[in-house]
C-alpha cells in the first residue's frame, strides 16, 4: 500500500509508503525537500499541510512548537502519511531541472584509496560499463553493502569531472570500517545509489557562508570547486569546525581556492589547542560566525555535520537574523541510519 503526495507549488508528485517518512519518500523519488538534522531537531523541513493526514510523532518542540502544529505545519523528516496528501515546501518553486539524473543503481570500480589523515581516506571510483552520470554539487551516493545494507557518502568533487571522490571516516571496530579494509581493495567492483539528496547550491548573490563538521568537508569541497569551474564569483566564508589540528584533512587545498575566488575567507576552528599549531582558532565553529558577524540578516548558510550542530547552528543563526529559508543543511545522521 502506498499513497501519493503532492507539493502543492510545483505540482511534482510522488508514492510514500506507510513506513516512510516524507523525506525519505522524497530522497528515493529524487525531489529535493529542504532538511537539516534529519531528525526532528531543527525545524529546517518544516512543511505546511494543506489537505490529508500525516501521524507526527519524536520531535522537538523547539524544531515545531505546538502552535504551528495546529496551525497544520509539519517536519517533513518526521511525517508519516496516513492518507493522500498535499503539502507546501519551502523551495519547491525551485526547478531542478533535468541537470540531474533520476536515481539509479549503478556499478562502479575503487580506483585509489588514500588516507588522509590517521582516520579519514579518500577513495576515488569510477564507474563501470560506460555508464553516465549527472549529479549537482552537494549531493550523495549510498554504497550498497553484501548484505544489502547501505552506507552514504557525500561526493567531494564537482561534477564536470569524470570520477567519484568520497572522503571516508573510518570508526574503530565499525562495520563499515571492516568493510572498506576486507573489501574495498583497489579495483574491486560494487554497487551504489546515486545521486541523492538536495543540499545543493541555490541561487542568490548574497554572501555564503559554509559550515563544514570533519568530514561534512567533502559536500562542500564538490560545491566550492564547482563554483570555480563555472566561474560564479560570490563573497564565500569557510568555517570548517574539527575536535583537533590534526583533523583537519585537505587544510592546504581551501588556500589553493583564494587563488581562484576573488573573496575568498578560510577559517578552521578547532575545539582543543594543539601544540603543533598555536594560530589555530579555537572553540565551537558556529561560535566563531556569531563573533565573526554583526547580523547574519543578507547571508545564505550551507551546513554540513553532525545533528548537534546543524541544530545549534540553525538555532543560533536564526536568532541572529538569518531567514529561516536562507539555512541550508545536510545532517549525517539522515544520511547514515535510514538504510541501516
Ligand atoms: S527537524 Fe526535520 S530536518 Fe531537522
Amino acid at each position: 500500500m502506498s499513497y501519493t503526495v503532492t507539493l502543492k507549488s510545483s505540482g511534482k508528485k510522488f508514492q510514500i509508503k506507510p513506513s516512510q517518512t516524507i523525506l525519505e519518500a522524497a530522497t528515493i523519488a529524487g525531489i529535493n525537500i529542504p532538511f537539516g538534522c534529519g531528525d526532528g531537531m531543527c525545524g529546517a523541513c518544516k512543511g505546511q499541510l494543506l489537505e490529508g493526514d500525516v501521524m507526527l510523532e519524536g520531535y522537538q518542540e523547539s524544531a515545531l512548537t505546538e502552535e504551528e502544529r495546529s496551525d497544520g505545519l509539519i517536519l517533513c523528516c518526521k511525517a508519516l502519511a496516513t492518507d493522500n496528501i498535499i503539502i507546501n515546501i519551502r523551495g519547491d518553486e525551485v526547478d531542478e531541472g533535468d541537470e540531474v539524473d533520476r536515481v539509479k543503481v549503478v556499478s562502479v570500480r575503487v580506483e585509489t584509496v588514500e588516507k588522509l589523515n590517521q582516520d579519514i581516506i579518500r577513495m576515488i571510483l569510477k564507474l563501470q560499463d560506460n555508464e553516465k552520470l549527472k549529479f549537482k554539487a552537494g549531493q550523495y551516493l549510498e554504497f550498497i553493502m553484501d548484505d544489502d545494507s547501505r552506507r552514504a557518502f557525500s561526493l567531494a568533487n564537482p561534477p564536470h569531472e569524470n570520477l567519484l571522490e568520497l572522503h571516508l571516516k573510518l570508526i574503530k571496530d565499525g562495520k563499515f570500517t571492516q568493510f572498506v579494509f576486507e573489501k574495498m581493495q583497489e579495483k574491486s567492483i560494487h554497487r551504489i545509489e546515486i545521486p541523492i539528496g538536495q543540499f545543493c547550491l541555490r541561487e542568490s548573490d548574497k554572501p555564503i557562508i559554509f559550515v563544514a563538521g570533519g568530514t561534512g568537508f567533502a559536500p562542500i569541497k564538490s560545491i566550492i570547486e564547482d563554483m570555480i569551474f563555472n566561474k560564479i564569483k560570490r563573497p564565500i566564508f569557510l568555517y570548517r569546525g574539527v575536535n583537533n589540528f590534526e583533523d583537519l584533512y585537505m587544510h592546504d587545498l581551501p588556500f589553493l581556492w583564494k587563488k581562484d575566488i576573488d573573496d575568498f575567507t578560510y577559517i578552521p576552528v578547532s575545539e582543543n589547542k594543539s601544540k603543533d599549531n598555536n594560530q589555530l582558532r579555537i572553540g565551537l565553529v558556529h561560535e566563531a560566525i556569531l563573533e565573526d558577524f554583526q547580523s547574519l540578516k543578507n547571508t545564505q548558510v550551507y551546513c554540513c555535520g553532525t545533528p548537534g550542530l546543524v541544530k545549534t547552528s540553525f538555532e543560533a543563526f536564526i536568532k541572529k537574523g538569518l531567514p529561516e529559508d536562507e539555512f541550508f543543511a545536510d545532517g549525517f545522521p539522515f544520511v547514515t541510519q535510514k538504510n541501516n
